[in-house]
């Protein structure tokens, strides 16, 4: 499998014909470039496709889901493998973050899709700033039946999901918002998004947060297990990678159903911050923040560009940057943490799974043996479908990328196996 950029493109201009496989991720920037220069992209063999996709012999998860502390109904990882099935026989997109790219118009707001406002329902699981703006990105997709803002503050909840119910016609949104106290008030759900945490204050890491969020993340996940035995969950609260792995134990779900949300904030903010010079659009800049939520976030230069073409020369800076953001904001706000792109960043997980996109987006996934490493959450480029990560996907990364991934999982393997408390 590799990635098809605007520059293959540009290569098969001459011949009018660009061949990929059914596995490849054809960026949107390609596919752009392919409309503008009119070459056809055509998909190799979509019959081989479909049985290289049915051939796999260990369909994701290749690990045995842990015990679980609830019951627990048992056809989750029948569903999901029905819905590993086949890929589309267009190319997929490797869509990340271009406005307008990743998602089909049946979900964009607007848009004439069927059961807009009538279908499903995500609860997100803290109403702090986090939850609220991924319940109100949520909300205005306007794809939902119901979004549930879910609060040991009670009040609270039911007062954010007040104040965004006032903006449905402002909006133009049908979705339902309300408020609970409890994970059992909000109901069953399809999605689950947990935010409930500490947030980091200046001079903390996030792994100064460990033993305080592990207690609230595990409490919530096995009750969510009992709520919503079907549900996906995506986990946000920090320190996103252990948080994330604690989650899938404390539900017992199979590891397609519970995933992280990081990489897509990581991405989106080396992609802002890649374009702070002017020289091109955030949305025209292609990247996978891989690895951690944290020093050992990776991203690497091999699979970056802009505009199709590679990054300058102050790229490293950027990365540097990014691998920071997160403490910038602490630090700017002095109070609490980023809230806007981490709660957007989940409602797009959110609703690339519920349109069943077949979207690769970088998500803290627990490992496969893809990449050479198993059993570990860590970030890697996932494609999600409505039953949450269909598969890992592997990109070519150069030897000292793989390193660093590598090195990244065995890290975040070391905090997971610490006892909670010793995580400084
Ligand atoms: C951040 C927090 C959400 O990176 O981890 O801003």
């Amino acid at each position: 499998m590799t990635v098809v950029g605007a520059a293959d493109v540009d290569a098969a201009a001459a011949r009018g014909v660009l061949q990929v496989g059914a596995r490849d991720i054809v960026t949107p920037l390609a596919r752009e470039r392919a409309r503008e220069a009119g070459v056809e992209i055509v998909v190799a063999t979509p019959g081989a496709a479909a049985a290289v996709a049915g051939d796999r012999a260990t369909p994701y998860p290749s690990s045995p889901v842990p015990a679980s502390p609830v019951a627990r109904p048992a056809p989750a990882a029948a569903r999901v493998r029905v819905e590993a099935a086949p890929p589309p026989v267009r190319p997929p997109s490797g869509a990340l973050f271009r406005r307008g790219a990743p998602l089909p118009p049946a979900v964009r707001p607007g848009g004439a899709g069927p059961a807009r406002g009538t279908t499903g329902r995500v609860v997100v699981v803290g109403a702090g700033n986090v939850g609220t703006i991924t319940g109100m990105r949520l909300a205005e997709a306007d794809v939902f039946a119901e979004v549930v803002l879910v609060d040991i503050d009670e009040g609270r909840a039911a007062g954010v999901a007040l104040d965004l119910t006032h903006t449905a016609a402002l909006c133009g949104f049908a979705t339902r918002v309300r408020g609970a106290g409890t994970v059992e008030a909000a109901g069953p759900a399809d999605y689950v998004v947990i935010t409930a945490g500490k947030a980091r204050q200046p001079g903390m890491s996030r792994s100064d947060l460990t033993s305080t969020n592990a207690a609230i993340v595990g409490d919530v996940a096995a009750r969510v297990a009992v709520t919503s035995p079907h549900a996906v969950v995506v986990v946000v609260t920090n320190p996103l990678d252990e948080m994330t792995q604690h989650a899938w134990r404390a539900s017992g779900f199979p590891p397609e159903r519970v995933l992280g949300m990081a990489g897509v904030l990581d991405t989106a903010r080396f992609q802002a911050l890649a374009a702070l010079d002017g020289s091109v659009r955030a949305d025209r800049v292609e990247a996978w923040a891989l690895g951690s939520h944290g020093e050992e976030m990776v991203i690497p230069l091999s699979r970056a560009s802009a505009d199709g073409r590679p990054l300058g020369p102050g790229v490293d800076a950027v990365v540097d940057r990014a691998r920071g953001s997160g403490a910038e904001v602490v630090g700017l706000l002095r109070s609490g943490s980023a809230f806007l792109a981490p709660g957007t960043s989940a409602a797009r997980m959110v609703l690339a799974m519920a349109a069943d996109s077949g979207e690769v987006m970088p998500a803290a996934v627990l490992a496969d043996g893809t990449y050479g490493i198993r059993d570990v959450y860590v970030g890697l480029p996932a494609r999600l479908g409505r039953g949450g990560v269909r598969e890992i996907v592997e990109l070519d990364l150069l030897p000292d990328e793989l390193s660093a991934l590598h090195e990244a999982a065995e890290r975040i393997r070391e905090r997971v196996g610490r006892p909670a408390g010793d995580a400084a």
